[in-house]
């Protein structure tokens, strides 16, 4: 149904990358620094569930296409991090109120709000030394620490995902009424997670900034259209392949790209965006046979 911009995206693995990821997201869970009990059960919980992991392997591609030689892992593992939070707080009652991620319990069914709320902040500074970390020990790293926790502060900030979602819950109920508004939402809430991945990859490689507004325009828009076949996931799917619940966005009167434009057209307006992402790539000469992989991977996803 949907195109690919890979023909032979078989001889692609990302398996590699991604066990890479969980190896170096076990070591984090491992060091983490003394704190309560439940708050690190809390904390491990969210962290260890089986993600596909698609922002950290975007850090390691970019990393790469990029110039970068050495292992990323560990700055892959922060933004899991940082996605893992944000993941926890969508889920609370006050949020989106769902009992299921990653075809488990979500943490505060397990751990209980308080401790979830505590948890979800506390991995936000836990991101940041992750990343310090990782990008400090990496060759001529030191200089580039603080331009990569900029990045990923300010996309986490208000006015990157955790304004996006403030948004998000003002639009409940007023279903899509705009496209323009829709697509603000959209590209702060999710979007602007996965466009700092490809910068930060960039940045940690030592890309010139050309590089890197091309790798953070490419995941701005695949970061829209992920957004977009999550929304569809949500109506054509169910709740054994996404590891979640389905209908939520119906039934919290969420504004989505398929309540807007109907399933075929929010589908063709992914499948653009990724196509632009991949175009503004090739002009710069960044298109790896792996981001193009991933690229594919957005659009044609089944979870
Ligand atoms: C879910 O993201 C939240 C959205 C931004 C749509 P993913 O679909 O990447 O979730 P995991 O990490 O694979 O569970
Ligand atoms: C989540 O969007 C965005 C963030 C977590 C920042 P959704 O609310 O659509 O994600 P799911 O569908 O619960 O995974
Ligand atoms: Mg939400
Ligand atoms: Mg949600
Ligand atoms: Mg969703």
């Amino acid at each position: 149904m949907t195109e690919r911009f890979l023909a032979d995206d078989a001889a692609v693995d990302v398996g590699a990358d991604r066990s890479d990821i969980d190896a170096a997201i076990a070591a984090l869970c491992e060091t983490l620094p003394p704190m309560d009990n439940r708050l690190l059960d809390a904390v491990r919980y969210s962290l260890r569930s089986p993600g596909k992991r698609l922002r950290g392997i975007l850090v390691c591609a970019s990393y790469r296409v990029a110039g970068g030689g050495g292992d990323v892992s560990g700055l892959a593992a922060a933004v899991e991090m940082l996605h893992a939070y944000s993941l926890a707080h969508d889920d609370l009652p006050c949020m989106d109120n769902d009992d299921i991620r990653r075809g488990r319990a979500t943490t505060h069914r397990v751990s209980g709000v308080p401790v979830t709320v505590v948890a979800g902040a506390a991995m936000i500074p836990l991101a940041v030394r992750a990343a310090a970390d990782s990008v400090g020990n990496m060759h001529r790293g030191a200089l580039r620490v603080v331009p990569v926790i900029a990045a990923l502060m300010q996309a986490a900030g208000a006015r990157g995902m955790i304004g996006g979602q403030l948004q998000d819950l003002n639009a409940e109920g007023t279903r899509a009424d705009s496209l323009e508004k829709l697509e603000r939402i959209h590209r702060a809430k999710t979007g602007a997670l996965i466009a700092v991945s490809a910068r930060v990859g960039g940045i940690a490689a030592g890309a010139d900034d050309d590089a890197v507004k091309a790798l953070g325009s490419f995941g701005a828009d695949i970061g829209l259209a992920f957004q977009i076949v999550d929304d569809v996931l949500d109506v054509t799917s169910s709740s054994t392949a996404l590891g979640k619940s389905v209908g939520r966005d119906a039934e919290l009167g969420k504004s989505t790209y398929p309540a807007l434009l109907g399933v075929d057209g929010a589908m063709a307006r992914a499948v653009e965006l990724a196509r632009h992402g991949c175009n503004t790539l090739h002009a710069h000469n960044l298109l790896s046979r792996e981001l193009r992989h991933l690229a594919d991977l957005v659009i044609t996803r089944t979870n």
